[in-house]
């Protein structure tokens, strides 16, 4: 197996394996409904739809960013990430987090947030997001709720995050 992946924005041919790893990384169809769900929202920035493949083209990682706010304020959303089971731990989650977040700041985007572990996002630059003032309508252990800024001309704002409608928070 090699761990030099390969990242790209996905094509609309993709979306059946980019099923298939999001189903297959989390056990359940409820975050591949949620991928289905946000490509026909609004909160969907084509471009930020991230895959990662193996030398030989085959998926095996997944990153979004969708649009959400923080207040007032726009912002994206890491969520979900999944990597097929055999191939994690090899470097594709991070390699298409990676590549998601340069997309975003290359479009222009200056803020994300993510919900997820404290030990594997800060690696990206993530920080805990309750020190920007920023909360979360539901409840979830403070050290979950993560953001960061791409810039230091743009710092985070604070606010309680606002996702998009297939999120259902
Ligand atoms: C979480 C996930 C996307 C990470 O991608 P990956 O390609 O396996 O991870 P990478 O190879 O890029 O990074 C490996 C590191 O991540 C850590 N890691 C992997 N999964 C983790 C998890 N669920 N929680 C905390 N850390 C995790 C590993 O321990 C390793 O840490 P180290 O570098 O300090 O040794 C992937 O394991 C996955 O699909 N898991 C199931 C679905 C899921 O939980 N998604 C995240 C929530 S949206």
């Amino acid at each position: 197996m090699t761990n030099t992946w390969i990242t790209r924005a996905e094509t609309g041919a993709d979306s059946p394996a980019v099923r298939a790893i999001v189903v297959a990384a989390f056990d359940t169809p409820s975050e591949a409904d949620l991928v289905d769900a946000l490509r026909a929202d609004p909160a969907w920035i084509d471009g930020l739809s991230i895959v990662a493949t193996d030398q030989d083209g085959k998926l095996v990682g997944h990153a979004l960013l969708t649009r959400c706010h923080i207040g007032d304020t726009p912002a994206l959303c890491l969520a979900p990430v999944a990597v097929l089971p055999e191939y994690q731990k090899t470097g594709a989650g991070s390699a298409a987090i990676r590549a998601a977040l340069d997309a975003a700041r290359d479009k222009g985007e200056h803020y994300v947030t993510v919900l997820g572990h404290p030990a594997y996002y800060p690696r990206f630059g993530f920080s805990r997001a309750s020190a920007y003032g920023i909360g979360i309508s539901i409840d979830v252990p403070d050290e979950a709720m993560m953001a960061l800024a791409f810039d230091s001309g743009h710092p985070l704002p604070g606010g309680v995050v606002r996702y998009a409608a297939p999120f259902g928070i």
